[in-house]
């Protein structure tokens, strides 16, 4: 056999345990990644891994297939993810986090796949595909990391929102910032982890968050 190898790094403006959230949020994929992704659905998952079928379309290539992929926070510093795809090739990935000072972090993604020999020309093509997901899928959820540690310094908790908000209050002084949890499986709030949850459209005029929203 024959490996194909990429890494993509890239650094972000808030700490990696947001990240580690996002990675395993397996709920806004479709709608986040509606371009890319149209189905999810979470087979198992227990605190620090999950199961996840995903049926995706890969960039580039405009190649549409589908893995199971088993992802697996090894240490608060690494996760680690196997993905067996529909032409029964293994793909072994590695997300890397370090952190930052000023409560950031860098992350480096690497993507191994096993293909039988003969197939290693097919290399620039694997770290061109494999590179444009990374960005693309950085670019389409930095927005969301970057606002859940906003309101996460504000006191927001999943459900509830911010306290002070919500009771109409003023914003408390000076308040102490909480470090951010990893908490694994996230709570859910659509059918998953039943029958899967698909996109709901495939074009969309896109809002986005704002500056500073
Ligand atoms: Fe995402």
């Amino acid at each position: 056999m024959t490996f194909l190898y990429s890494e993509s790094e890239r650094e972000m403006d808030c700490p990696k345990e947001v990240v580690i959230w996002n990675y395993f949020d397996h709920e806004h994929v479709v709608g986040t990644h509606y371009k890319n992704y149209s189905k999810v659905r979470v087979l198992a998952e227990e605190d620090g891994w999950c199961l996840v079928d995903r049926a995706y379309k890969l960039p580039l290539i405009n190649f549409a297939t589908s893995s199971v992929g088993f992802m697996h926070l090894v240490s608060p510093n690494h996760i680690k993810s196997f993905q067996m795809g529909k032409l029964g090739l293994l793909m072994d990935q590695d997300i890397f986090f370090e952190d930052l000072p000023n409560d950031r972090c860098r992350v480096k993604g690497t993507y191994r796949l096993e293909v039988p020999n003969g197939l290693g020309f097919l290399q620039p093509l694997w770290a061109r595909i494999t590179k444009r997901w990374f960005d693309l899928t950085w670019d389409e959820d930095a927005p969301m990391r970057l606002r859940r540690w906003k309101v996460w310094k504000l006191g927001f908790r999943d459900f509830r929102g911010v306290p002070y908000i919500n009771e109409k209050k003023a914003k408390p002084p000076n308040a102490e910032v909480r470090p951010y949890p990893v908490e694994l499986p996230t709570p859910k709030i659509t059918p998953i982890k039943g029958e899967g949850v698909s996109r709901l459209f495939e074009q969309s005029e896109e809002v986005g968050y704002g500056e500073g929203g």
